[in-house]
């Protein structure tokens, strides 16, 4: 949600800012602005340049500029408070040109912050929360110029100083930066619930909203955390904390490169992440399993036994890793013999729910960062309840908050419907299962020693599912003028219905819904009209023979259905008109395998539909905003 990027000493900065950007669009779309310290060492200015709609404006605008500069900040927005406008994009600047600031978050208490700043007599250019941070700093920068007595801060900078007692007003979320002309190498940063990560390398500081905005320039990065700021300089980033005392954030050295974040060939980055699905669940299982025979988790920080004593789990989530959640809990229930609840973290948030020390709660989230799922993991530690997290991004927020931690090694995942950390979640989502079957002795070792071995195994069929792609091409170019897809499941390939009808309402935008099965003839299977397509996840399972009563009902209204069965099923493959067969798996594991042909379904029918897959409009990867 909104993407920021800063960089002070390189002569190109205008450059470094847009390819910054690009890197970082995928966060938001909406608009995109840079402001660069340009003019000469006596006299500097400041020029923002800022459009709306996608970069690709912002690079018109620029081209053909002279900006030459060493330091500059950038932002690519999704909106919210006004909308994508040129006067509401970021960068916003003081009144008098001279400060400029760019921002991800929410200022919750705007309207009484605008209230006091017009009756001060400033005028405002827009519509936005974020520029009346730039107001705020100015005025406090200004009270500084003119010497309060105020004690000098470790940074040394009066622009630092002036963002801290602004921050100290703001109620809300942010990931801030500020270039002043009064400091021209300078960018000050700051940070509260969005996050941003900060690099140095051979005289150039970096700042960027996640790693792939630095990726470019350097693996060892630093976690700028809650309440702290940073100054960044050529000479290096110094970071303190909203008293002015030198601190640090998380440094870790980041283990992927810039190619994992190109598109290699492929159309979009979404069809390249669906083929890497393969790599991804190998990437994640490696090692999981000691020698030993005992299956750990990447970071522990649970007391002796507390895990023994869970007698609940909660798995909190949203979008699509709600939909790893829900398939989860079908492995915990059946392996570890836990009662499970899985939420939607929006709602779980605001909720009431009985939680105790004896509670589990899983937090799954690709980026760690989307604010509801953060939000309900500290509800619950608020309960003392122990929180686990799944992400697919070390040091993000949730991984840092939580008492556990299980990464998924999905890499970056630059489209903005997510795929392989899906998958990745629905893998590690099993592990979590396994591992709480041991720690909680309902399994034997030889027992989760064959499971673990099962999920292995499910890296070379994977690679089978794919070898569809070609023929769920044909069929989604059969299907694309439909208006409306009913997606059909039960028990474990329920999620997956869901997870493929959202798939492919993110990305066509055509109307699309998943239901239970067994649901359809309370309501649903009224909107069946001839021809139109309902996908039924129909492979082995204990409830198979339901499913195909199911199908028969659907079709005998005029369905057109295609079902995912599991290979040479006679009786499927004739209840349907078209059938994608896959291997045949552990019936808990099979949503692992079924989850492709939709994904490749949704993307196909979008690339027929001709729409943006990697940008699909008004969505944005990281939802740091409630
Ligand atoms: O980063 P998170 O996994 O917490 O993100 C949750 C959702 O915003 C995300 O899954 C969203 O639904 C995706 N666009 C789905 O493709």
């Amino acid at each position: 949600m909104c993407g920021i990027i800063g960089c002070t000493g390189r002569d190109d900065a205008v450059d470094v800012v847009l390819e910054g950007l690009a890197t970082l669009e995928y966060r938001g779309y909406d608009s995109a602005g840079m402001a660069i310290v340009s003019g000469t060492q006596a006299a500097p200015e400041l020029r923002v340049v800022k459009r709306a709609g996608k970069l690709a404006s912002l690079r018109h605008a620029v081209e053909g500029q002279s900006l030459p500069g060493r330091s500059g900040i950038g932002h690519t927005r999704w909106a919210t408070h006004g909308a994508p406008t040129d006067r509401n994009s970021h960068p916003h600047v003081s009144g008098d040109g001279s400060l400029a600031v760019v921002h991800n978050g929410i200022i919750e208490n705007h309207e009484a912050l605008r209230a006091e700043l017009q009756a001060a007599g400033v005028e405002l250019a827009s519509e936005t929360d974020t520029e009346l941070v730039a107001h705020l700093v100015a005025a406090e920068r200004d009270i500084l110029s003119a010497g309060d007595g105020a004690a000098p801060t470790t940074d040394g900078s009066r622009l630092a100083e002036a963002l801290r007692r602004a921050v100290r007003r703001l109620e809300g979320q942010y990931a801030l930066a500020v270039l002043d002309v009064g400091e021209p190498e300078t960018i000050v940063a700051a940070r509260y619930g969005a996050p941003l990560i900060l690099g140095h390398d051979d005289g150039v500081s970096w700042l960027a909203s996640d790693i792939a905005g630095l990726i470019a320039h350097t693996r060892d990065v630093e976690v700028l955390l809650d309440r702290q700021l940073a100054v960044l300089t050529p000479g290096g980033i110094a970071v303190s904390d909203l008293d002015g005392q030198e601190s640090e954030g998380v440094r870790y050295k980041v283990d992927w490169d810039v190619d994992a974040a190109e598109k290699q060939g492929y159309p979009h980055f979404m069809l390249k992440e669906i083929y890497e699905q393969p790599q991804a669940l190998t990437d994640t299982l490696l090692g999981r399993l000691g020698e030993d025979g005992t299956l750990a988790l990447d970071e522990q920080r649970f007391a002796d036994g507390e895990l023994r004593r869970i007698d609940k789990v909660y798995v909190v989530a949203c979008g699509t890793s709600y939909h790893a959640g829900m398939v989860g809990r079908y492995a915990i229930e059946h392996w570890a013999r836990l009662g499970v609840e899985v939420e939607i973290a929006s709602e779980f948030r605001y909720r009431d729910p009985i939680l105790n020390p004896h509670t589990l709660v899983i937090a799954i989230s690709q980026s760690g960062e989307t604010t509801d799922t953060i939000a309900a993991a500290a509800h619950a530690r608020d309960q003392r309840a122990p929180v686990l997290a799944v992400t697919n991004v070390v040091g993000s927020t949730l991984a840092r908050q939580a008492d556990g931690v299980l990464h998924t090694r999905a890499g970056p995942e630059i489209g903005v419907a997510a795929t392989k950390t899906f998958l990745t979640q629905v893998v590690a989502a099993d592990v979590l299962a396994l591992f709480l079957a041991q720690e909680r002795r309902t399994l034997l070792p030889e027992e989760i020693a064959d499971a673990f071995a099962r999920l292995e195994a499910l890296g070379p069929l994977l690679e089978q599912v794919l070898a569809h792609d070609e023929r769920i091409a044909e069929l989604a170019h059969r299907l694309a003028g439909a208006d409306y897809f009913m997606f059909i499941a039960r028990h474990a390939g329920l999620p997956i219905a869901l997870e493929g009808a959202l798939k492919l309402k993110e990305i066509s935008y055509l109307h699309a819904e998943g239901f239970p099965a067994g649901e359809m003839k309370h309501g649903p299977i009224a909107l069946i009209d001839d021809g139109g397509p309902v996908i039924a996840i129909a492979t082995r399972s204990h409830v198979r023979s339901k499913l195909l009563s199911n199908l028969a009902e659907v079709r005998a209204r005029g369905a057109v259905v295609v079902a995912l069965a599991t290979e040479g099923d006679p009786e499927i493959a004739a209840a349907a008109d078209h059938v994608i067969a896959l291997p045949d798996v552990h019936e808990l594991l099979a949503p692992i395998l079924a989850v492709v042909p939709l994904q490749l379904l949704a993307y196909h029918v979008a690339v027929a539909l001709d729409r943006d897959v990697d940008q699909p409009r008004n969505l944005a990867k990281t939802v740091t905003v409630e």
